[in-house]
């Protein structure tokens, strides 16, 4: 029994199991390297005709089939639906031996599928993430816009979710818009290291054909060429390194996420989302939900469990390429796929969100955030900090009792508790002052935030 589709059925005498097939198939995932798989292989057909392994004819004829694959899969919205194709690889080998004939067979000469997939697995990631970086950019500017449109909003700042210190609105967004930098710069660092050719490393033990593997890479836009046949065909750090990445990026949107979850909650009411991101319930007819926030929230789980995966896949390997390494891909596409939906959404969720100043103002004014200005206060005239967080203490204890905020004693109330307070407490308790004094790189103060936010400002603009 020869009859059989597979590329590598010489060697076999019976049929492939039908179960078995359906198993082993990455066609139906893979297929969406198809564009990339044929760049990649016109890199290696040009390389083949500089080692005189085909000639000009052949190489042609060879390039133009893989040209008219392409527009076939352009026009024709069927042209993947191939039921036994094994992955992405064969399938391309195959309609191009079905144009071309037998030329088309030769296109496969000194080249494995298993440097094949790392390479154009490695030169479709390498687009995705400059994508991914740029839609993380997106976000950050909905971040500055945010705050810039809202400069003048105060919030509570938290800690334990007990309020603790105001901080302006400004504040929080440019907090998310680090946190994005920090990620695309690991983004960076991912991109550079995916960015190496394979090509040319063969099944494991690199190619006996004199192809010049420096000018393939440079032929498909790779920093380089990978140093060890061995490693290159079977690393996959790029990938897990990619996913490290987006699993950063979903903490920092699941943290994003939670944060406005609560501000919309009817105990905070500091924000109000647009209808155009919010669910109703089928059975309250009251209820508006979170649902894009409490999704972006959810999905950081599945990244975190491919990043999992992944490293899991490639724990026991023996060196060299083994079919586990198949499994990279759905983790790495889905991520792709998932992050970039979220990233997007929170832009969206951000630009369409109002905040709620006097509600946020009321917020930050009551509960005591200022009880460290008092403290701070006394530092000021003198008094160790320790002995005037103490003495902060129970003046906030003797407020508390009176059912009155700081600013609301008299001078009387706080000089039974030290008599170095003096009537211009009252400027230091102040929300203006209270703000104005975390002056210092980094701080919460209007004209700290706001050089941020120019900076920020600036940032992005050079990037256009
Ligand atoms: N579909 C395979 C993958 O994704 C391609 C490489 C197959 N190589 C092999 N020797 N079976 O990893």
């Amino acid at each position: 029994m020869t009859e059989t589709k597979n590329l590598w059925g010489g060697r076999f005498a019976a049929k492939t199991d039908a179960t078995f097939a359906e198993f082993n198939r990455s066609f139906d995932f893979d297929k969406r390297l198809f564009a990339a798989d044929v760049r990649c292989s016109i890199a290696h057909c040009d390389g083949l005709f500089h080692a005189g392994v085909l000639t000009r004819l052949e190489a042609e004829k060879i390039k133009n089939g893989l040209f008219t694959l392409v527009k076939r899969a352009d026009y024709d919205k069927n042209y993947f639906d191939d039921a036994t194709a094994e992955d992405v690889h064969s399938f391309i080998e195959t309609r191009l031996v079905q144009l071309i004939g037998d030329t088309g067979r030769k296109l496969h000469t000194g080249r494995s599928r298993n440097d094949q997939v790392a390479t154009v697995f490695r030169f479709w990631l390498r687009e995705e993430i400059v994508e991914i970086s740029r839609v993380t950019r997106d976000l950050q500017k909905a971040l500055v816009d945010s705050a810039e449109a809202q400069k003048e909003a105060i919030l509570p700042g938290y800690t334990h979710l007990q309020r603790a210190q105001p901080i302006l609105w400004a504040h929080w967004c440019l907090a998310y818009f680090e946190m994005l930098g920090r990620d695309r710069e690991r983004l960076d660092e991912a991109w550079r290291r995916t960015n190496v050719l394979p090509l040319g490393s063969a099944a494991l033990a690199g190619t006996s054909y004199e192809i010049d593997r420096e000018a393939v890479a440079k032929d498909l836009g790779f920093e380089g060429v990978s140093a060890n046949s061995l490693d290159a065909v079977s690393d996959r750090d790029f990938a897990v390194e990619f996913v490290g990445a987006c699993a950063l990026i979903m903490v920092h949107l699941s943290r994003f996420a939670e944060d406005l979850i609560l501000y919309a909650s009817s105990e905070f009411q500091f924000i109000e989302l647009s209808d155009a991101v919010s669910t109703g319930s089928s059975l309250m007819p009251q209820k508006k939900n979170p649902d894009a926030l409490e999704l972006i929230r959810g999905k950081a789980g599945r990244i975190f469990g491919h990043q999992t995966a992944l490293l899991t896949m490639m724990k026991g390997l023996p060196t060299a390429y083994n079919k586990d390494l198949q499994e990279d891909k759905e983790a790495v596409f889905d991520t792709v796929d998932n992050v970039k939906s979220c990233l997007k959404v929170a832009a969206i969720v951000l630009q369409n969100l109002s905040v709620n100043k006097e509600k946020t103002f009321k917020a930050a004014t009551e509960g005591y955030l200022n009880a460290t200005e008092l403290a701070d206060y006394l530092v000021h005239k003198g008094v160790a900090f320790r002995t005037a967080h103490d003495t902060a203490g129970k003046i906030v204890l003797f407020a508390i009792a009176q059912k009155r905020e700081l600013h609301e004693l008299n001078l009387e109330d706080f000089r039974q508790f030290s008599t170095q307070i003096e009537t211009d407490v009252f400027d230091a308790l102040s929300l203006e002052q209270t703000l104005a004094s975390k002056n210092q790189i980094g701080g919460t103060s209007p004209e700290r935030v706001f050089e941020s936010l120019e900076t920020a400002k600036r940032d992005l603009e050079i990037e256009e």
